[in-house]
């Protein structure tokens, strides 16, 4: 199953600024017995968040999330730093599906800051919360 993994990794061009977590997020899923789909999410869903992320950033994401999350959408629609974080779980996506990601694949990436409806989500959300630095 790793082969494969890795193979999907390198078809997909995947790696990014925060490889560690990525790798970390992966390992913990197949420990969780995520299967494969949900494990290639589990390496590209922070693809696309930029590598000068800092705490505030989530910080601020988070309380935005929570308190004003019009000014949250129209914060991400920019180009900086911090907008691409906060937009970083739909640009992810769309790097997966331009790469040939399958529909589950993208969605999980899409939505893996938002409450998780189901158990793909569950299990993604713990393992990316247990690979935090
Ligand atoms: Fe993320
Ligand atoms: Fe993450």
């Amino acid at each position: 199953m790793l082969h494969r993994v890795q193979q999907t990794v390198h078809y997909l061009g995947a790696a990014g600024a925060d490889d560690r977590h990525a790798t970390e997020t992966a390992r913990i899923l197949r420990g969780l017995g995520a299967d494969h789909e949900v494990i290639v999410a589990g390496l590209l869903h922070d693809r696309a968040k930029p590598a000068a992320t800092r705490l505030w950033h989530r910080v601020a994401g988070v309380l935005l999330a929570r308190f004003a999350p019009r000014v949250r959408a129209r914060l991400a629609r920019g180009g900086s730093t911090f907008a691409r974080y906060l937009d970083h779980a739909r640009r992810g996506a769309e790097l997966a599906r331009a790469d040939g990601a399958s529909d589950r694949v993208v969605g999980l990436i899409a939505r893996h800051h938002d409450i998780p409806v189901d158990d793909d989500e569950r299990l993604l959300a713990r393992a990316d919360r247990e690979a935090l630095p």
